[in-house]
């Protein structure tokens, strides 16, 4: 049996924690699989006399991650504190310059400082992994990274929220509001108690962009996507979509076209049919659509202690049985240095089909000057239906629910902004893209 793996692990939460636990309780299993034992030598967090349900008294204590990241007491670092800068950045660094192995479970890092971490790592022939930084448990990042080396990805897109999925799931099993579905899912512990940078989408555009960079060869760009939340989703929205044979899901969508690369994290309506509408709750899905394969949907827990740590065990576990010596594949699946530079695509560019509701006053000849518009932009409808509206108060209005064909997004917004120049509109108008999905 080769000398054991020394480990050291910052941050003692909800995954670091589990973390322990599954080391603790499975460790003769994992020697077995690994050909050695893994020993966790030392712990990082902030408060050390907090109970974490799992004893560590045997690993030596830091204040400071940075020294345990570079202490000689350990081969592989684990950073599980999270935050794209500050100590977590900072031991993770360390980590890396001094030869260690790292594992992180930490997206905004990798969104934000990816590419430079992978060229430390990459120059000195260390590790660094990150397969429960998307999705959690689910192995997304060992499918693009290795399982899929040689395919060529169109586009990579899914469900990466689950405090989102909860939401517009339980909007649309129960009729309940935006409002009232977030307020539940704060108090079941699925949403922070600041929850916008889930509902606006950021934690998706994060997660997303690591996968773009993984998916076609590209530096990464996370602040280059276009966002948008589900904060302004309605349950007339909802129903709309339901009537017309359509869910809405927040969708994280990356595709080649012949302009560049596009990215985008908006609410999105998906055929009730495809089997990413029936990813419901907090769980997450991601399609991966290649030459090779057609379109491969891998789907399961996205978050959660257990969950994420099986991630996490699965990285430490792939550094375990590395042979000393051989040198090992780049972190982004191309290495750092050649990774391509990101080229945005233009989103008025985006060609697709789309949902539009309107609420217009209750007038003759309006009807009419809404398909007139559609018509001047070459937009072609699939179908335009309108009904009473259900709050009409003051004045009549009516819903108008239009949606396209294809066509592209500069067509839809022009259309749009000649409807409310017109003086037809009594609301903005509601535009949700359709994303044709497997
Ligand atoms: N939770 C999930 O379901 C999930 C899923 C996927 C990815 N992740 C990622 O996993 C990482 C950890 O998430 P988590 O949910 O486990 O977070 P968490 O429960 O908030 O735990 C964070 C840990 O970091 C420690 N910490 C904070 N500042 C520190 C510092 N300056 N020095 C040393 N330790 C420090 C905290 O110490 P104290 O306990 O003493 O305060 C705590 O143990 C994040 O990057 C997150 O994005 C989480």
């Amino acid at each position: 049996m080769s000398e054991a793996l020394r480990v050291g692990i910052a941050g003692l939460g909800t995954v670091g924690a589990s973390v322990l636990k599954i080391l603790r309780d499975k460790g003769e299993m994992l020697t077995r699989q690994c050909g050695k034992q893994i020993i966790v030598t030392a712990v990082s967090a902030r408060d050390a006399k907090r109970d974490r349900g799992v004893d560590f008294s045997a690993a030596t204590w830091f204040d400071d991650p940075v020294e345990l990241a570079k202490s000689n007491e350990i081969d592989v670092f684990i950073e599980l504190i999270g935050g794209d800068e500050g100590p977590a950045r900072a031991a993770v660094e360390a980590a890396l310059k001094s030869g260690r192995h790292v594992v992180t479970a930490n997206k905004a890092l990798l969104a934000k400082h990816g590419v430079y971490l992978a060229k430390i790592a990459e120059e000195k022939g260390v590790l660094l992994n990150f397969e429960a930084a998307v999705a959690g448990g689910i192995p997304v990042i060992k499918a693009l990274r290795e399982s899929l080396t040689g395919n060529t990805v169109s586009r990579v897109y899914g469900i990466m929220n689950g405090t989102c999925n909860y939401i517009l799931t339980r909007m649309w099993d129960e009729g309940i509001s935006f409002e009232d579905c977030l307020a539940d899912a704060q108090c079941l512990g699925y949403a922070e108690a600041d929850p916008t940078f889930d509902i606006e989408g950021n934690d998706t555009a994060h997660k997303l962009a690591i996968l773009t960079s993984l998916a076609f060869g590209t530096q990464i760009a996370a602040d280059d996507i276009y966002l948008e939340g589900i904060s302004n989703i309605s349950l007339a929205d909802i129903k709309a979509a339901d009537e017309l044979g359509y869910r809405i899901k927040l969708l994280g969508v990356a595709l080649k076209t012949e302009s560049g690369i596009e990215q985008r994290v908006h609410p999105t309506m998906v055929p009730v049919e495809s089997v990413i509408a029936q990813v419901h709750g907090v769980t997450n899905a991601v399609a991966i659509e290649t030459d090779l394969l057609g379109e491969l949907l891998l789907s399961g827990p996205g978050a959660g202690g257990a969950a994420t740590a099986s991630a996490v065990i699965g990285d430490l576990a792939d550094i375990a049985k590395s042979r000393p010596g051989f040198q090992h594949g780049p972190v982004f699946g191309t290495p750092a240095k050649a990774l391509a530079p990101y080229k945005r695509a233009k989103m008025r560019a985006h060609e697709g089909g789309y949902f539009i509701r309107l609420t217009v006053h209750d007038r003759a000849g309006v009807f009419a000057a809404i398909a007139k518009r559609m018509a001047d932009n070459d937009i072609s409808l699939e179908s335009i239906v309108q009904r009473q509206s259900a709050n009409s108060q003051a004045e009549a209005t009516k819903t108008v629910i239009l949606v396209t064909h294809e066509t592209t997004e500069a067509a839809v917004k022009k259309a749009l902004e000649g409807i409310v120049k017109d003086g037809h509109a009594t609301d903005k108008p509601q535009m949700i893209r359709i994303e044709r999905a497997g």
